[in-house]
């Protein structure tokens, strides 16, 4: 069976940069591009993150274009306690040796949709600027698209940056309304199911054993990570809800998904981010979403944890293959 060809729209940060590992490490996926956003960090930073997790790994032909820097019409919002001032915790990589592409993330998105109508899949685990904007630029992508999964949304647990709403959600609540109404085929993977996807250091010392430089960025990019979840969780482990996004493009079986409507807050400043999503069924309105409602973490970190350490193995030849 031939690769899935995905894009993907993130704003790296340090579980995006584990995401983007997963997807070089998926044979089942052709990775067709990043697209950048602002959000963890300032969109400048990820471009920099984005372009330098690619070249960690020996994947310097993968385009990387900058999409919007800002929110549609909140002021920016990023998350150094969280991801770091850099966005990569304690990780200093390598400069990559080659720039983003000089398109638009936006025009990225929309070119590539439109070039393989039912084809590509779209994985966007950052705010949604990009997408609601491709949207709006273009709206046969809503149809031409095969499939939207979309890391974000707090809907019956408490938010991770506010008491309601969870951060991509949060950070640009106008463009994830924008995308929710769109009529695209969405898989929803929200925060009530990714904050209980932890990495522990007990894994990443495992990958550690492995020796190498992936491991190494991974050890300490998610030592800050780990560090930031003990103090403002409590939790002995990090929540790296962006890969467990992105597994769902070639294992879907990870998850049980329901279809639901569910909306997000644009208007009130007390609940401005907040999604909501209609388990009641007392909207009478039809399912805009496909819900993740149960995922098989244990098999998920099993195969997260395989695949980095494989990856390990085959980014020193394709680096050597690119020297
Ligand atoms: O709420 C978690 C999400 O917000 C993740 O995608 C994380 O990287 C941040 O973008
Ligand atoms: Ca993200």
């Amino acid at each position: 069976m031939s690769p899935s060809r995905v894009l993907l729209d993130t704003d790296p940060g340090i579980d995006d940069a584990l995401a983007i590992l997963l997807a070089l490490a998926a044979p089942e996926l052709d990775l067709a591009a990043l697209t950048v956003t602002g959000g963890n960090c300032p969109l400048t930073d990820g471009l920099r993150n984005g372009l330098n997790v690619l070249a960690l790994a020996g994947a310097t032909h993968i385009p990387v274009a900058a999409g919007v820097a800002l929110p549609l019409i909140r002021p920016p919002i990023t998350a150094p306690e969280t991801h770091g001032d850099r966005g990569l915790g304690y990780a200093i990589l390598p400069a990559s040796p080659v720039l983003p592409v000089a398109e638009h993330g936006v025009d990225l998105l929309i070119r590539e949709i439109m070039a393989a109508p039912g084809d590509v899949t779209l994985v966007a685990i950052g705010p949604l600027t990009n997408v609601a904007m491709a949207i709006r630029k273009e709206p046969r992508i809503t149809e031409a698209v095969r499939e939207l999964i979309i890391m974000g949304g707090a809907l019956l647990a408490e938010g991770n940056v506010t008491e309601l709403a969870e951060f991509n959600f949060y950070v640009d609540p106008h463009a994830a309304h924008i995308v929710l109404h769109s009529g695209m085929p969405i898989i929803l993977l929200p925060w009530d199911i990714t904050q209980h996807i932890r990495l522990t250091q007990a894994d990443v010392d495992r990958l550690l054993q492995v020796g190498g430089a992936i491991p190494q960025f991974i050890a300490d990019a998610t030592r800050f990570y780990i560090d930031f979840h003990l103090r403002h969780f409590g939790w002995a482990g990090c929540s790296i809800n962006d890969p467990a996004a992105l597994a769902l493009a070639f294992q879907p079986d990870l998850a049980r998904l329901q279809p639901i409507y569910v909306d997000v807050e644009i208007t009130s400043p007390l609940t401005l981010g907040k999604s909501v999503a209609d388990f009641q069924g007392k909207t009478g309105k039809p399912a805009n979403v496909r819900a993740v409602v149960e995922f098989d973490q244990e098999r998920f970190m099993a195969l997260f944890l395989e695949r980095m350490e494989a990856l390990t193995h085959t980014a020193a030849q394709r680096i050597l293959a690119e020297e």
